[in-house]
């Protein structure tokens, strides 16, 4: 691409595989994400979405409906196969989420630490439009799991009626922090999961008898620990398999940069700008006048030892953002056939507030394609951003518990942006103008191929598909759908 004056180029990307195990990490680079300001518009009316209608989510109407009138939801996801295929079990669409009780005293934004995997079902056969999600409950028996709170993961059908629900353990150890939110002594995270039982009749969909095994705990070398940073992020398991590398079972999940916080330093490849860019910054500048080396997420890499999967061992992260954002959260790998070759996309959620000094972008997806699990990553639309909330990145960033009235009412209407087969985009609602939400989204879908990302405003209502539509496409039993 041309360069937009007095922006640097992004870095350049092989897209080139490697083998799963090899010692290479692909880096969403400074040059690259400075692509979402270069891409900007810097002439639109104040509070208005300055991005390209190409990567921007239609606005969300204020008066969205409630999913569930007892429990907040947020990140959710579906009943998958390894390949990511969405299951209809005997005849039910069967999803899982956050939730959080809404009548308990505590506020919205105290959820993360009321956190519990719930879950929903709907018939396969239902209108999306019109027929609610059933609310199933909470997924574990109180005081079960390992931890105290339940934070995100990934569901996959098992042989038979088994299931295995990857998530993220969460052990808070301050009652006071639990309520107020935040401040008190870190948590302790580790990735777990549970084995159980999923059954189906025609009433619906219930689970029991649950094993819960912990799976990885983060190892202070590759993966950031509690004992370097409390703002440690190890978190949002996602399993799939490869079809480069049939029988294995790998592992994505949300991490950081090892290391003491603070003690990083900015290299060259974190910075990512071409020989003689007039507007490259040096190593040294970003190193000595930016707190840049504060932010240092990763994309983790896990892989099984066992069938079973209760066993597994780290790879190098197969992304990393040292300088760029703090968190890189519930990373999903798509694989996609384009032109008769398997392109590998994987996206994952970001937000304005966790990217480093100098460097700017909004709540919503990023995505990366390479040519394996673990590639020279391109990121999409040469700057990482796939879809964000309508925002105007000229005005500053702030977070959703407290908006700047001068900025576009609907920056935070959306997030945990879960791309599905077909590219529909499912999310949760944060913030419309004011409004919180604490229900999901209108699906919208995400057209993307060659590395470009598009959102398809013929979709829905001009681009806004039914509120949490989360269709199947792989049916599983039950013919005479129950
Ligand atoms: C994304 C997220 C996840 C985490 C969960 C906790 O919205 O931050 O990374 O598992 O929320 O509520």
């Amino acid at each position: 691409p041309a360069p937009t004056p007095g922006f640097p180029l992004p870095s350049l990307h092989t897209q080139q595989a490697f083998d799963p195990a090899a010692d290479f990490t692909s880096k969403w680079t400074r040059a690259d994400a400075k692509q979402i300001m270069a891409q900007s518009n810097t002439n639109v009316t104040p509070g208005q979405n300055s991005m390209s209608p190409n990567v921007t989510m239609p606005e969300i109407p204020k008066d969205f409906p409630a999913m569930n009138d007892d429990v907040w939801v947020w990140d959710t996801w579906s009943l998958t196969d390894e390949n990511a295929n969405q299951i209809s079990y005997k005849g039910w669409d069967v999803i899982f989420a956050l939730v959080a009780d809404r009548h308990a005293g505590y506020g919205f934004d105290q959820r993360h630490w009321n956190a519990r995997i719930g879950y929903f079902f709907r018939k396969t056969n239902a209108d999306p439009a019109k027929d609610k999600w059933n609310y199933g409950g909470h997924l574990f028996l109180p005081n079960t799991s390992i931890g105290n709170t339940e934070w995100s993961g990934s569901t996959r059908l098992m042989q038979g009626n088994k299931i295995n629900v990857f998530y993220t353990a969460t052990t808070f150890y301050d009652v006071a922090e639990r309520n107020a939110g935040g401040g008190g002594i870190a948590p302790d995270a580790v990735i777990a999961k549970a084995l159980g039982n999923i059954h189906a009749t025609k009433d619906g969909v219930t689970f029991d008898g649950f094993q819960h095994t912990k799976l990885l705990e983060p190892d202070g070398k590759l993966y950031q620990n509690k004992a370097q940073n409390p703002g440690f992020a190890f978190r949002d398991p996602y399993t799939f398999s490869d079809p480069a590398h049939p029988g294995k079972t790998f592992m994505v999940f949300e991490g950081n940069t090892g290391g003491t916080r603070g003690s990083y330093k900015c290299k060259q490849e974190d910075l990512g700008y071409r020989p003689g860019d007039p507007h490259a910054e040096t190593v040294n500048q970003v190193n000595s006048t930016t707190g840049a080396w504060y932010q240092t997420a990763n994309v983790g890499l896990a892989v099984a030892d066992n069938k079973d999967l209760t066993k597994w061992t780290f790879l190098p992260p197969i992304l990393s953002a040292n300088c760029v954002n703090d968190q890189t959260e519930r990373p999903q790998i798509f694989i996609q056939n384009e032109n008769g070759k398997n392109k590998y996309y994987l996206f994952t959620i970001s937000h304005q507030f966790t990217y480093a000094d100098g460097m700017r972008g909004p709540d919503g997806v990023y995505g990366f394609v390479g040519d394996g699990v673990r590639s020279d990553y391109q990121p999409v639309n040469n700057s990482g951003l796939a879809l964000g909330s309508p925002t105007d990145l000229n005005m500053p960033a702030n977070a959703p518990e407290g908006p700047d009235p001068r900025q576009n009412g609907r920056q935070f209407q959306a997030y945990s942006h879960y791309v599905q087969p077909g590219g529909l985009v499912q999310s949760f609602i944060d913030n419309v103008d004011g409004v919180r939400g604490g229900s999901l989204s209108p699906t919208v879908k995400m057209n993307f191929k060659g590395g470009v990302t598009q959102v398809d405003r013929s979709f829905g209502q001009n681009g806004l598909g039914p509120f949490g539509y989360l269709p199947t496409n792989v049916r599983v039993g039950g013919e005479g759908l129950y």
